[in-house]
């Protein structure tokens, strides 16, 4: 089957970048993205400067593809019915009520597209999830598309996202690989290799791997777990440094140089953030638990407890540093994002530290290149439990080295341009990568 008409639901920060790469290495294939956020829309098809989504090299790429194979619109239906092919790509947040809140994921907004699939579909579909999902998701969005719609086929596939923000573009050129999911059925592998062939235009034969669909769900979720345990076991460890007066920096070095650990990913660091590793884990501990797997729920937790420790434990340092209250202090807060080069702030630590940083009385000035203004306080009225937050605090909108003159400098988001900056009036704490006991003096 060869696919000419691609739709995807969904223009955030998976959805977008995704597809504007597969219009570029996929020229005869249109592409076009939708989203139910109209104003984002809106913003993917203006300036190249304001795109809603920040990713180094992104703008290139919609540059060259936009306006001739790839698109921007909010016609839901309309992508819909054209389209043989259609990624899911919405957002699957950590339910906040009901059965599993705090823990299982949260699918309203992909309920909501199945269901929009199923009522605008008048044709067979190959519909993908592109998000991350809870294992066994596919079975209930087949349920959803095959009771709204009238005798239409669908085939499900899971094809799991694997590139970090900032550096999606890099990822999405050169994946590590490729992971297709899909019945086992004959109609099942014609819609897997329709897919295979989409990425066979840029990616080698040998990198993309096909899988039933249950092992492609679970493969994303224990990925990111893994990812997230090896920077739980460094921070966890940065803690023992501090006691001992080892480094974490060279510790770290020296484990990475064994060739069965590996360097990377090994940072110690005030805590991972983003939008995948803590809503993935809880995803895992929940499933565990379902299926009864106590001891490995426990195990997976404990990865989760470990990053809000580490959080904690930063904040506390700052704190204990200034003699317990931080009362007429004033502290500049630099990065909001949770990693550089990304406008995401999803799941910053930045969010965190800072509210302990408040609460214990500090005056706050907070500074991030890219995360814009206002979702910095949305933030702030949003995960922060002081709802009167914002009084004493300030947002600016750059920062020059004799900004820096306040008591306290705290560098979250390991940007370079804080790299260069003057901080000799400040006393620093760097939370991004340099946790050690040399932190504190
Ligand atoms: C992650 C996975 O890497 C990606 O494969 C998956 O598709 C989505 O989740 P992302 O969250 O975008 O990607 O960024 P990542 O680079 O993995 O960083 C996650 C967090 O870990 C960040 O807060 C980062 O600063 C932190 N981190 C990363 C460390 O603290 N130390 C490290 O050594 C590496
Ligand atoms: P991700 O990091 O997974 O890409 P984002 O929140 O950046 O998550 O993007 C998800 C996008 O999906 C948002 O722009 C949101 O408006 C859009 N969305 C959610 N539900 C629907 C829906 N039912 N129909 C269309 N768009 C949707």
């Amino acid at each position: 089957m060869k696919i000419k008409n691609i739709c995807c639901i969904g223009a955030g920060y998976v959805g977008g970048p995704t597809m504007a790469v597969i219009a570029l290495k996929c020229p005869n294939i249109k592409v076009t993205v939708v989203d139910a956020n109209t104003e984002k829309i809106k913003a993917w098809n203006g300036p190249l400067v304001n795109l809603p989504v920040y990713e180094p090299g992104l703008a290139d790429v919609v540059g060259k593809a936009r306006g001739k194979n790839l698109f921007f619109s909010d016609d839901i239906k309309g992508a819909i019915e054209q389209a043989e092919m259609i990624f899911m790509a919405v957002n699957t947040p950590t339910k906040t009520s009901g059965e599993g809140a705090g823990m299982a994921a949260d699918l309203t907004y992909i309920e909501s597209c199945a269901k929009d699939i199923a009522k605008y579909a008048k044709s067979d579909k190959i519909v993908i999830e592109k998000s991350t999902l809870p294992v066994r998701t596919a079975e209930k969005i087949k349920d959803i598309l095959e009771e709204n719609s009238n005798g239409i086929k669908f085939e499900i596939l899971s094809n799991p996202e694997f590139l970090a923000e900032g550096t999606a573009i890099k990822d999405l050129f050169k994946s590590d690989r490729v992971l297709i999911g899909g019945d086992m059925t004959s109609s099942g592998q014609l819609a897997v290799q329709a897919l295979v062939d989409i990425y066979r235009n840029w990616i080698p034969k040998e990198k993309i791997i096909t899988t039933n669909v249950w092992s492609s769900e679970l493969s994303k979720l224990a990925s990111n777990a893994m990812l997230a345990q090896r920077i739980s076991s460094i921070n966890s460890l940065s803690a023992l440094c501090e006691k001992t007066g080892a480094d974490i920096g060279e510790l770290s070095k020296a484990i990475g140089m064994d060739h069965r650990i590996g360097p990377h990913f090994l940072n110690a660091s005030v805590g991972f953030g983003g939008s995948c590793f803590k809503k993935d884990i809880l995803n895992l501990v929940y499933l565990c638990k379902f299926y009864g797997l106590i001891e490995v729920a426990e195990y997976w937790h404990q990865v989760v407890k470990i990053n809000d420790y580490q959080k904690n434990r930063f904040a506390q340092k700052i704190i204990e540093y200034c003699g317990g209250r931080l009362k007429g202090k004033k502290i500049t807060v630099l990065g909001w994002a949770f990693k550089a080069n990304t406008n995401d702030s999803r799941e910053s630590p930045a969010i965190n530290v800072t509210e302990m940083l408040y609460n214990a009385g500090a005056d706050i000035e907070i500074y991030d290149p890219m995360v814009e203004k206002k979702t910095i306080y949305s933030d702030i009225k949003l995960y922060w439990r002081s709802k009167k937050a914002s009084e004493n605090i300030t947002i600016l909108d750059e920062v020059k080295p004799e900004d820096l003159k306040n008591d306290i400098t705290v560098i979250i988001t390991e940007w370079d341009e804080f790299k260069g900056l003057d901080y000799s009036k400040t006393k620093l704490f760097d939370g991004r990568y340099i946790i050690s006991n040399e932190m504190i003096g």
